[in-house]
């Protein structure tokens, strides 16, 4: 059976798109299920912001197969593991079910970095912006990926 992640942000547009192609750069789509979605339905169908396209391109990443979409609530089923760009998402994604497993499953993606800010800043509307979230987000999925091989390896 397949791990299954879905990283989640307000638009499914800029950072969501950038941690899906990014966490499926470093690990094996035999073992891992990896998406993404937004909590909000703004932009559903299109195609992830020319910004993401841009600086995923620039580190080798193409992610032009990604269409938005929004959370369903099946996510809390179908995946093992949910990651939020931000805190606005974590609340908007948590109110959504009482099944305690369900919420447990939610965590802010940089709570595995040292970094001391834990939220991944909106770009939306900073057009300097993606590179900074294209690490940020690059050094939470390598510990994420390294974490999901050591332990298989255990
Ligand atoms: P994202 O960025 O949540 O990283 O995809 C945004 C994209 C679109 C909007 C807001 C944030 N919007 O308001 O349309």
């Amino acid at each position: 059976m397949k791990t299954k992640i879905l990283m989640v942000c307000l638009g499914n547009i800029c950072r969501s798109p950038l941690a899906e192609g990014i966490l499926k750069d470093k690990l094996n789509s035999k073992d891992y299920f990896i998406d993404s979605a937004g909590t909000g339905g703004y932009h559903i169908g299109n195609l992830p912001d020319h910004r993401s396209i841009a600086v995923a391109k620039e580190h080798g990443i193409d992610i032009l197969d990604q269409r938005c979409r929004k959370f369903d609530i099946k996510d809390f089923e179908t995946f093992d593991y949910i990651y939020v760009m931000d805190l606005n998402n974590y609340a908007d994604i948590v109110k959504l079910t009482d099944n305690k497993a369900y919420q447990d499953k939610v965590t802010l993606l940089l709570q595995e970095t040292t970094q001391d800010k834990k939220q991944v800043p909106d770009p939306y509307h900073d057009d300097n912006g993606f590179e900074h979230v294209f690490q940020l987000i690059d050094e939470a999925c390598t510990i994420i990926a390294n974490n999901f091989t050591k332990f298989k390896e255990d």
